[in-house]
């Protein structure tokens, strides 16, 4: 039995349902993405590549540092990092045969099967947790994440950086 705070909360919601299924697989197919290819989309969508969104919330944080994604997908984002320069990197997703297919493509990576809504790790597991994409598809899950603190300051941050590049996207007349 855990000690984890949210140890025993309902995991099997519709939208783990969902993921779990042909939808995720779909996605998954849709976003195997090599990091140059990640950077482009990026873009495409946001007006600037991934690794400059990085390098301005993880410039100062130490290369050494454990870093756990909560819904990694296929790794994309891990390989982002690895890039970056981080080496212990630990990644958790709630579709298992995306987890297969992940262990296989970033095998550096500890990738294993796991849901955000009961993340199989204690409070001091790691440095630095982080999401990408996924909030926004699970409404609880903020409660969840916030009692890692790690978590709240790169919230903090990310959400100081998204505001700034959607001020810049509008100024400059993007939408
Ligand atoms: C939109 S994708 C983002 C993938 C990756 N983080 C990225 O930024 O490229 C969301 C990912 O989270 C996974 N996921 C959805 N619900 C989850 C949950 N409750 N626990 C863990 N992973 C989940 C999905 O299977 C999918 O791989």
């Amino acid at each position: 039995m855990s000690d984890h705070s949210d140890a025993g909360r309902a995991t099997a919601t519709k939208e783990a349902e969902v993921w779990r299924g042909q939808f995720g697989t779909k996605y998954s197919e849709r976003n195997l993405f090599n990091a140059a290819e990640l950077d482009r989309t990026y873009v495409g969508k946001y007006g600037l590549t991934r690794t400059a969104l990085n390098q301005s919330c993880l410039a100062d944080i130490p290369r050494s540092s454990s870093i756990l994604e909560v819904g990694c997908n296929l790794g994309n984002q891990l390989i982002l990092l690895k890039q970056m320069g981080f080496e212990n990197l630990t990644g958790i997703e709630i579709h298992s045969d995306i987890v297969k297919e992940a262990q296989s493509r970033v095998p550096w990576a500890h990738v294993s099967e796991g849901s955000a809504l009961n993340i199989p790790f204690g409070d001091a597991s790691f440095d630095l947790v982080f999401t990408s994409g996924l909030l926004i598809h699970i409404l609880g899950l903020m409660v969840s994440m916030t009692r890692f603190s790690s978590f709240r300051q790169f919230g903090r941050d990310w959400f100081t950086f998204a505001a700034a590049a959607m001020r810049n996207r509008s100024q400059s007349g993007e939408r």
